[in-house]
């Protein structure tokens, strides 16, 4: 008789944009004429850029003909679209990452989804709480945890995020091998400065561990003085990998592309103590399980980079930016308490109350979608998070319902 694999027991029913997906489904059934605002999930609205636009249709227009025609490309991605991201988002901040260190895949959900494979089960792994779900569940598919009780599995160490340390975690007291850290933060807000990250860089290398740090948000940093990428810290070459994605910098969402840089220096061990190539392993994976993003999308993220396209995605970040500020000062006019909005597109909302209450709440009188905090873990009750990726004249009109609403 075949068996399940029984780690799968111990998640949560659905995954939490799938749950909040069918609870909206349900309220539009039963409401049929209602009109919903979403600004759940952080999934982008506005088009791709010009620039990708051309250079997608380019692509397509090469498949079309004999003479360019492409079949498999190399499962890396391809070196155009490599060189590009090496100069612009890293060598250019005087960050040392080199093209053969860039591995193209089709989304940061997936990368950091995958990584933890290529590390011992018994290997040790500290989250933040509130944590973007993934982290969490594919460690518990892999075996690394015990059931949950109270909302936390045991077998995880959980770096508090909370008001209290501005939603920057403390370094872990217990041992930790994988830390997991995003910035600027999903699902907070909070950006992290260079001398807080340079902390978790000399813990991770005093204590021979890992960094992976997801970065997905980074194109929304506007203040020059933060950190876009762990590398622009010295020494993060040894202990830590990164995590990009177009999705948000170029609204690639549904398109697809992303990319993990694994620079040369960092190592794993084996229980012999022999040392090993975390670049190595990751290439040996991505090869064995992955055939590459398709030429057409990986011509159109290569635009990115190209003067026009440096412009419309500074547009496109601005415009969402624009949506931050105006839903952080409508709830703060509120009187609630707010993070993120700033360097960031998500809202981080001390909602005072049950937070699916409150997504209930702005859901069935507002008609406005929002993330419930405590799907994020334990410390993200009582907080609602607001995405910024919506249009602006939807968000106006969200903000003034939110307002209606809370003032019956
Ligand atoms: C989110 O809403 O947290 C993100 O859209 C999830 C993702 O990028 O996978």
């Amino acid at each position: 008789m075949i068996q399940m694999n029984e780690n799968y027991l111990k998640l949560q029913a659905s995954y939490l944009f799938s749950d909040i997906a069918r609870r909206v489904a349900d309220f539009q059934q039963a409401n049929p004429d209602k009109e919903i605002i979403r600004l759940g999930i952080g999934d982008v609205t506005r088009p791709l850029p010009p620039a990708c636009i051309e250079a997608f249709r380019k692509g397509v227009d090469e498949m079309a003909d004999a003479a360019t025609f492409r079949g498999y490309g190399p499962e890396q991605g391809y070196a155009f679209l490599r060189e590009k991201i090496a100069q612009h988002d890293f060598q250019s901040r005087g960050a040392d990452i080199s093209p053969e260190e860039i591995f193209v895949s089709d989304g940061a959900k997936c990368d950091t989804g995958n990584i933890q494979e290529i590390f011992s089960v018994h290997a040790k792994i500290a989250v933040p709480d509130p944590v973007y779900p993934v982290y969490v569940d594919t460690n518990v598919m892999a075996g690394r945890t015990e059931f949950a009780e109270n909302g936390r599995y045991r077998g995880l160490v959980y770096m508090d995020s909370t008001k209290e340390n501005a939603f920057i975690p403390e370094i872990p007291k217990e041992a930790a091998d994988l830390i997991y850290l995003c910035f600027p933060n999903n699902p907070t807000g909070a950006a992290i400065s260079k001398e807080e990250l340079k902390k978790w860089v000399d813990f991770a290398r005093d204590s021979k561990a890992l960094i992976l740090f997801d970065a997905a948000y980074e194109s929304f940093v506007r203040d020059e003085n933060l950190p876009r990428s762990v590398y622009e810290v010295q020494g993060a070459r040894e202990v830590a990998i990164e995590f990009r994605s177009f999705s948000k910098t170029a609204g690639f969402t549904g398109t697809r592309c992303a990319f993990t840089v694994v620079p040369k220096e960092c190592m794993v061990w084996d229980s012999k103590g022999q040392k090993h190539s975390v670049h190595q392993l990751w290439n040996r994976r991505h090869g064995t399980k992955f055939n590459g993003v398709s030429y057409p999308v990986q011509k159109a993220a290569e635009a990115v980079y190209t003067p026009a396209g440096q412009e419309q995605t500074k547009t496109l970040i601005d415009y969402y930016l624009k949506n931050a500020a105006l839903i952080r000062q409508a709830m703060t006019d509120l009187g609630f308490d707010c993070t993120g909005g700033e360097n960031s597109p998500y809202i981080w909302v001390d909602g005072r109350r049950d937070s699916w209450e409150f997504f209930d709440l702005l859901l069935n009188k507002a008609g406005v979608v929002c993330t419930p905090g405590a799907g994020f873990g334990k410390c993200g009750e009582g907080y609602i998070r607001i995405s910024a990726f919506n249009d602006f004249e939807n968000v106006e009109k969200a903000m003034g319902r939110i307002k209606e609403a809370l003032a019956d």
